[in-house]
Order: C-alpha cells, then structure tokens, then sequence
C-alpha cells in the first residue's frame, strides 16, 4: 500500500487551506523509543521546514490522519505533503497515538489497535528512532544521529503519497519490476487512493492512468536531455532535474537551484500533475506548469454521463435529463461518481412515464469516443436500432452509426465547433418541453411557462432599452463606442471567423456597417465590477501611438465583456517569424524595423503614458502587423482588466513560459523590466526565426540564447547564427547589436536590464552597447547540459502540450543545432 501527501488545488483558482488546529509540538525532530505522538503533539524538522503529527483535511474535523505538512512559519496555507493512514483515519487523535515498538512505527487508534506502521525489522529495537528531516521526509535510523548522510532503514520519501518533493523520487524498480506510484487524493478532503496515478515505466517514460489501467497521458521517453513530449523542459533554469538509471532501478529526481523558492510535485485530484511554487508575496501556491494541460484530456474526468466543458467552472456538468450521483463529491471536486438519471427508462422499468416509449435528447458539438458501430444506412435506423435495445444509451450518426451500450464517458463539449451530435436516450419524462405529457403535467406546464414567456418578455424588453442606449451613445468613453453585443453579433457573423485565441480570450474578424473591418475579442475571466471595467477600458482608450493598436470600442453587458479593435491585415509576427510558410517571409530590415517599433511602442506604454502600464505578455503572438508590416503591439492594459487572475492566465493557459522573467515566480513585485526581459527573449526569436524553446531535429536540446550569447562573446562571424532562411542577407553590426541588447534585457536581476527607451535609442544608433555579462540562467543552463530539464509552459504552441514543435520551422533546426552547446 502506498501512502499519502496532500495539497489542495482547485483548477482555477481557489487554494483551499486544510485548517488544520495548529498543535502544539514536541519541540523535537525526533522521536524515540519510549516516546509518542498524539492529539496535538507534533515534530519539527530542525530548521523548521516541516512538520508532523495528526491533521484533519478540508472542512470535515471528523477524519484525522498522521501526515508531514510545510511548517506554518514557512508556507502560511497548510499543505500536507505526505499522509501515512491514508485509507484509515481515525476519529480520536488524543486517544490515538503514533510511537515506535520493537524497532518498528506505528500508529495506533482509539482502541489500541495497530492501523498503520513501518516497519524495520529491525534486531537492535531500543535504538531505532523517527526523524522528520528539513526536506519533509521522515526517516527511521539507528541511533539519535539525526545527520542527513545517515542511511535510512526505513523513509517516507519510498512511500510517496500524492506529492512528489525535492529530493524523493518516483522510480521504476528493475529488480522487482514495479513502478513506485503517485496517486491522488479522492477529493479535497479524503487523502484515500483516488483514481489518478503517475508512474515511471521500464522505457523511462511517465504516463499517468486513470484507475490503474486506462493510461491517458505520457511524457513520451527520456532522450538523455528532457523528455521527448516535453519540449519545455529544455527551457529549465529553476528546476535541477536528473535521471538516474542503474542496474536496480530508474528514476528522475529534482531539485531547486535556488533553495530558497518552495516548490512541490502533485498529482491534483483534477487527474493532472502540477507544479506548483508558493508566492509569499500573495500568501498562495502559484501553478507553474501542469499536464495534461486542458482539464478535458483527463480520462473520464467528469465520470457516466457526466459532460467536460472545457471553459466552465466547474469543468464537469451533468447532461440534461442525470443529476450528480453524490452531490457532496461534486462538491468537493471529485466528479468520478459521475451522473444517474432522473428518471429511469421505460424499457427498463413499468411504472414510469405513464409507459411512454424512451426518447432522445439532441446534445449538439460533442466530442466523444469508445463506441460500437452498427452497419445500418440510416440515422432514423441508427436511432431505432439503439431504441430497441435497453442497454443502448446513446447513438450518433455522422455517415456511419455509432452506439453506445453502457454508461457513456468522456463526453467533451467541443466550442469551436468541431464537434458533433449525440444523442443520448432519456426518460420521456426527462427530455424538455416534451409535447405528449398529458392532464395535470400539461396544466402546470402550461402555467409556468407562460410565466416565465410574460418574465422573459420583460427581461427583453428591459435589455433593449439599455441596448438601445448604449448603441446610441457613441463617444460615451472619450473617443470610445459601447457597442451592443447584438451588433457585436452581427458584425462577426455570431462570431464565426476566428483569428486567434490571445492572452484573454477569443478574438474574432467583424465588420462594421461602415464596413471597416474590425477585431472583436471576447474577454474570459474578468473578475472587476461594470464601474471599475469601464474606467480601464477608458484608460486603455486614451492611449495612442503608431505602435499600439487601437482601441475603438468595447461592448459590456452583463457577463459579457468584449473590445473592439482597428483590425490588423497581416495578422501577428508570430505567423510571419515562425510559421512562415503560407505567409510573406521577413526579410532582415524588416525584422529591424519591427524590433524597433516594437520597442518604442512599449517605452511609451512605460514611460510616456499617464500611468506607467505594464503588458505582462510580450510575445510574438502579441505583435501584430498592419498592411505595411508596420507593428502594433496589442493586448496592452489587460493585466490590469484581468487582476488578480493575471499570473494564472500566464502560466497555466496559455503557454507563455518562455517569456517570463524570473521575478513571476519569485513573487517580488513586478515592474516595467519584466516586459524588458519578455522583449529581449523575443529578440532571440528575430534572429534565430524559432521559438527559444524548441527542440532541434536530432533531439538534442539547444537553448538559442546561449548559443547566440556565447557567440558573441567568443566574436568572429555573428552571422552564422542567423535563421539559415536569410542566407546572411543582413548587417552583421545590426544583428550584433539586437543579440547584445537581447543578452541586456535577459539579465537575472531586473536592475541590470536597460528601459525601452535605452533600447529604442541603441536601435536608432543614438546610442552604443557594450557586451553586458551573460545571465546567470545561460550558465545553469550551460552547466548542467547533462540534466537540465525544465518544467514550464511550453512556448511553442498554446493548442497543446507541443508534442512536436510545428514542421513550419523545421527548415532551420538542422543547422542551427549542430554548432551550438558546448560549454
Ligand atoms: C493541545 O492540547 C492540550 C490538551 O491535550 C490543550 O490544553 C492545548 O491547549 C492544546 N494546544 C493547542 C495549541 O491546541
Ligand atoms: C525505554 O523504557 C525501557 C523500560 O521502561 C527502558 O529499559 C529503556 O532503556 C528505555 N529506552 C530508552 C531509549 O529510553
Ligand atoms: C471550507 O470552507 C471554506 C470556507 O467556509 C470554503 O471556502 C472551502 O471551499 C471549504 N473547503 C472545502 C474543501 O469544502
Ligand atoms: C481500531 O481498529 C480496529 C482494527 O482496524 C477496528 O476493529 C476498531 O473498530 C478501531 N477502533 C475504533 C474506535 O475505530
Ligand atoms: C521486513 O521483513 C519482511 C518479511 O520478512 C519483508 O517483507 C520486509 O521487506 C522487511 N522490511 C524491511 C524494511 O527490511
Ligand atoms: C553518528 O554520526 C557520526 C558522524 O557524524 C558517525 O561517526 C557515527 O557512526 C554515527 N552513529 C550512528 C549510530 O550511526
Ligand atoms: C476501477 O477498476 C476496478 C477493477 O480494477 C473496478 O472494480 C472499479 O469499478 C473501477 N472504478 C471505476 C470508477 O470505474
Ligand atoms: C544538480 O543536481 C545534480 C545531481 O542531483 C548535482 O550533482 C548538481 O550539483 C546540481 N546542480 C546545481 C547547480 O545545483
Ligand atoms: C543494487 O542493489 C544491490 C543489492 O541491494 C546493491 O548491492 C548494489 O549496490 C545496488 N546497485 C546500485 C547501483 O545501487
Ligand atoms: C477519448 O476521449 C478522451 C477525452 O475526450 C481522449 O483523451 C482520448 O484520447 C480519446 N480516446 C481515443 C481513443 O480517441
Ligand atoms: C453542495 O454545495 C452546495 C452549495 O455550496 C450546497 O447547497 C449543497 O447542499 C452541497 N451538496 C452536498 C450534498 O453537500
Ligand atoms: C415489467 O413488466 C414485465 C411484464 O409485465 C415484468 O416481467 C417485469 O419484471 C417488469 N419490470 C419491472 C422493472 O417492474
């Protein structure tokens, strides 16, 4: 059996504290033979990381279990970090007691009896103690030496819960041919096995299963530098990860490179494995990286019956016509239990629905798979095929019929329209508006739905009058228009010509009556009041200059909060930089002259503006590009729109990683150089033509920013390192001085960076750059070639977890690879 660890995520947001009674402690390390733990009695590890003894998870006091948690001084939010009984808590924790017999731990409960141990097998019994050490580990050893270098007997680091520290390992064992695993809680406030588990396989691959069995994720295999579906790991210069494999076992452990950051592993109750760094500065668990990364790809995540809706809080919603099995699971984020019907069937069952036969129920743009197909050569056949047979739930017809003849899993719903219909069989009972029901139903139908017509006309009616308003309030917001999300509706065509998915959220082509062609984004996520939005949006308003794209409206009714935008002909650099296959290639002026108006649009968002605005999200995808490849850069003030939610849009959505300087995960404020670093990261790309963070052809990782870097400082011929595509059509002494400048704005320290407006007049040749030091970060990467890796969003693609880097960048891989890491 394996044991436990804790922690406590909710997808999006909410951290949730196990409020634990703070006990009182032992005041020790240690404890040894004749001692022993109980009630509120706790061990601290010696410099006080953490701590040991009975807790109680989430909201219930009922349930009581023996765990190691980060000390309260360290980490303010309880978190537990292993869990001993994790399948047999106990109700009484000072009737119980946690202590060592013969050599052996135990615990044991109300009546005496031993529910949990580890044991030592130990000949010398009286010298045998417990020491919980400064990494969260608990060890048994011989003797009161409490000294790390000391072998343990027995470790709690061997028997991982659900969190993977520093330090401990999760290891395929040669010998025995097992796989240590990490499992989930079952909800927020049971520690027990729940059904998603991470193991290490022989091939030194990571997959994560869904009950022990249905495998729904993998890292893909260890190719000597990262994992092979992990692109990002080669990005890595927080994490010091190493893969060890000997004749007894295989393993990957890691550490931090920087001690002081506090970070841990878990395999979430979500089915994902997190990431995760404690922020100090916010008092919360910051999510640094997470897989799979859309909630939805998680296996029968949402249990029978039960549909994934990949933009809604929570993710799992119960189809028309079933309710959530267990209403307290739900609500404790732990959807396995699924869904049953509100009424039952008619085939199987006499007395319902006055034996009115079963129907089904359209569920439009569904995603859906594990079905049998039935050769019949109509969709009426298809449906009276399934309506025969009791044990079909669900058909589906789309040139071919599929049906389903148990409880349905993995229905995903699929928005962006790729998706399709299924039909699932209900009661007749079940299934809305249905017009047979007879007498009494009728009446009371009838009555309330015609109240609800006479409330919905009201509604209506009321909502045009404030449409009509704000439609006809042209330049309420200065120069602004609050358009009406009808005529929002209208220009786009009901939103159907999508031109990206941004930091925020959707953006769509429209057309205005005018026809002026404009840029529509649907804003996810805003958490601010109508007053607060429209003071922002305001702000955001007044700022103009050539190289900010324009904001010309904004629509807000009720949770719909949309911008409008001067539309962009030649979409973003990032098409054109990195994909630039079916679009006009970049030649190296104009590259220069993109670099430079994007700096000086970002030194006047820093420095001109009435406030100082930060963008928090430079990348190429954020650059957008006119008719005359003239840039703009977008997306400006939105950090501020979206609060507080900001850094979790950043770093669990949408891919950006790359970009981010190393103050987002140190939780010091951030400023003005955050978007310098961001900036500086993006001038590699300019040179190089790829993404920083992709992998080359042959599988070894090369960082383009050391390389570049370490060029520089070695001299001879700069032009080597451009994108191959240029053929060395460029000035050697422009690309010399964007590669110094990058190499300025990437600097460790935000202090060491140079301001936009530095960098516009190094640009302009105003002013001139020496050689700044190469980051502290290049040389963690560069030391340690033989195992780096990297936990981080991927910055190649926010459609997936990016298995392969798109082939539109493949021409450039090859040679740029073969020079590079040496160190
Ligand atoms: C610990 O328990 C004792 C009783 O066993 C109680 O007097 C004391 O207040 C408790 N301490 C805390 C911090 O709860
Ligand atoms: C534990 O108690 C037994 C008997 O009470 C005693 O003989 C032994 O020395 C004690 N061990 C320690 C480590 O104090
Ligand atoms: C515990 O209670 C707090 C506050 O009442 C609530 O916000 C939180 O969601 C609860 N946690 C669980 C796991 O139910
Ligand atoms: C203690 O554990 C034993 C064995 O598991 C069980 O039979 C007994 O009911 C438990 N006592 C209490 C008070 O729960
Ligand atoms: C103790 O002995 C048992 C049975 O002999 C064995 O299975 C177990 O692995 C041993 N434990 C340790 C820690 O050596
Ligand atoms: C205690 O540690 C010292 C060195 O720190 C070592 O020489 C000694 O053997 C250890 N004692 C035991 C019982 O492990
Ligand atoms: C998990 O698998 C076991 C058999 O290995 C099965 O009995 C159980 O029902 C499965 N759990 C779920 C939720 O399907
Ligand atoms: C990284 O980890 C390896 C092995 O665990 C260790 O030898 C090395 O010193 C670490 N590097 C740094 C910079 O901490
Ligand atoms: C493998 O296990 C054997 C027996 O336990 C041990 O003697 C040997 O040192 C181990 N090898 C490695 C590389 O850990
Ligand atoms: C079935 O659907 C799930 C979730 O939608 C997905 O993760 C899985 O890959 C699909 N399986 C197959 C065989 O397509
Ligand atoms: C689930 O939570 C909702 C809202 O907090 C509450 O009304 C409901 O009673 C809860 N259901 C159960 C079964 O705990
Ligand atoms: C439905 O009726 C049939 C025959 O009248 C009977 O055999 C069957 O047991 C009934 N089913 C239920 C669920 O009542």
């Amino acid at each position: 059996m394996k044991k436990i660890t804790t922690f406590y995520f909710i997808f999006y947001v909410i951290f949730l504290s196990l409020y634990l009674n703070i006990p009182s402690t032992l005041g020790a390390d240690t404890l040894s033979a004749n001692q022993s733990l109980s009630g509120n009695q706790t061990l601290v590890s010696k410099d006080g990381n953490f701590e040991l003894g009975f807790f109680s998870p989430g909201n219930s006091s009922k349930n009581y279990y023996i765990g190691v948690w980060y000390s309260y001084n360290k980490v303010s939010l309880q978190t537990v970090v292993w869990v001993a009984n994790r399948e047999t808590p106990i109700s009484d924790r000072y009737a119980s007691e946690l202590k060592l017999v013969d050599g052996n731990l135990v615990l044991l409960n109300e009546s005496q009896a031993q529910i949990w141990y580890a044991s030592t097998n130990s000949t010398t019994s009286n010298s045998v103690v417990a020491i919980l050490r400064d990494d969260g580990n608990l060890v048994l050893t011989h003797g009161s030496n409490g000294s790390d270098s000391v072998d343990p007997i027995w470790q709690s680091f061997d028997y991982p819960t659900h969190t993977w520290l520093p330090g401990s390992k999760i290891a395929y064992n040669k010998r025995s041919g097992t796989s240590q695993l990490l499992t989930s809680w079952k909800n927020l406030e049971d520690p027990a096995a729940g059904l998603f588990s991470l193991e290490l396989r022989p091939n030194s691959e990571y997959i994560i299963r869904w009950n022990r069995s249905r495998e729904y994720w993998t890292s893909g295999t260890w190719n000597g530098q990262i994992f092979s579906l992990v692109p990002e790991m080669s990005l890595n210069y927080i994490y010091n990860f190493s893969y060890i494999n000997n004749a007894n076992e295989s393993y990957f452990t890691y550490s931090l490179y920087n001690p002081s950051i506090i970070s841990r592993f878990v395999m979430d109750v979500s089915g994902q494995i997190k990431q995760l760094t404690w922020l100090e500065s916010s008092s919360q668990w910051n999510l640094f990286w997470s897989q799979p990364r859309e909630q939805c790809e998680v296996y029968a995540y949402c249990g029978a019956f039960g549909a994934c809706y990949p933009n809604s809080l929570p993710s799992c919603i119960c189809l028309t016509g079933f309710e959530p099995k267990s209403g307290h699971d739900w609500n404790l984020s732990d959807y396995s239990s699924g869904c049953v019907r509100k009424n039952h069937l008619q085939c199987e069952s006499n007395s319902t629905a006055n034996g009115e036969k079963d129907k089904f129920l359209i569920n439009p743009d569904m995603g859906f798979n594990d079905s049998q197909s039935v050769a019949v050569g109509s969709a009426a056949e298809c449906e009276s095929n399934c309506l025969n047979n009791c044990s079909c739930t669900a058909y589906a017809y789309d040139s071919g019929c599929s049906i389903w003849n148990e409880a349905l899993v993995n229905l995903q719903q699929h928005a962006d329209g790729s998706g399709k219909p299924i039909y699932i069989r209900l009661s007749s009972l079940d299934v809305p508006s249905g017009k047979n029901n007879k007498g009494i139903v009728i009446g009371a139908v009838g009555g309330s739905v015609a109240v609800v017509l006479v409330l919905l006309g009201l509604i209506f009616v009321a909502i045009r009058r404030q449409q009509r308003r704000s439609v006809g309030t042209k330049a309420v917001e200065g120069s602004l228009v609050a358009f009406g999300y009808k005529d929002l509706q209208i220009a786009t065509k009901s939103f159907s010509e999508k031109l990206g998915g941004g930091g925020f959220g959707s953006v769509f082509k429209g057309t205005l009556p005018d026809s002026s062609v404009i840029a529509v984004k649907k804003l996810e996520s805003i958490s601010q009041g109508e007053k607060q939005f429209r003071t922002e949006v305001s702000t955001i308003g007044a700022i103009q200059h050539v190289n900010l794209v324009r904001l010309r409206g904004f629509c807000s009714e009720g949770d719909k909060k949309l911008l409008v935008y001067d539309y962009m002909q030649n979409g973003s650099l990032e098409s054109h930089l990195l994909h630039q296959i079916d679009s006009k290639f970049l030649d190296w002026k104009t590259r220069y002259q993109i670099a430079l108006g994007t700096a000086r649009g970002l030194a006047y968002l820093h420095e001109k503006c009435r406030d100082c605005i930060i963008h928090c999200d430079i990348k190429p995808e954020n650059i957008l590009l006119d008719a005359e490849f003239c840039p703009k850069v977008a997306d400006f003030g939105l950090a501020k729109l979206v609060g507080r939610e900001f850094s979790r849009v950043l770093t669990t959505m949408r891919g950006t990683r790359g970009y981010l300087a190393p103050e987002w995960l140190s939780g010091i404020p951030i400023t003005a150089k955050a978007d310098v670093y961001s900036y500086g990261m993006m001038l590699f790309e300019f040179i190089s033509g790829r993404r920083n963070s992709e992998q080359s052809e042959d599988g070894k990782v090369k960082f383009f920013p050391h390389w570049a870097a370490s060029v520089m400082v070695e001299g001879g011929d700069v032009l080597r390192i451009l994108d191959p595509r240029l053929e060395r059509i460029a000035e050697a002494e422009e690309v010399t001085r964007i590669c110094r400048i990058a190499c300025w704005c990437i600097q460790d320290d935000e202090n060491q960076r140079p301001s936009m407006g530095q960098i516009v007049q190094i640009l302009e040749g105003v002013l001139e750059v020496n050689l700044p030091p190469v980051p502290r970060s290049l040389h963690v990467f560069v030391d340690n070639q033989e195992h780096i890796v990297f936990f981080t969003e991927s910055s190649s693609s926010q459609s997936s977890r990016a298995s392969h880097p798109s082939g539109a960048t493949s021409q450039s891989k090859g040679t740029v690879s073969t020079e590079s890491s040496k160190a």
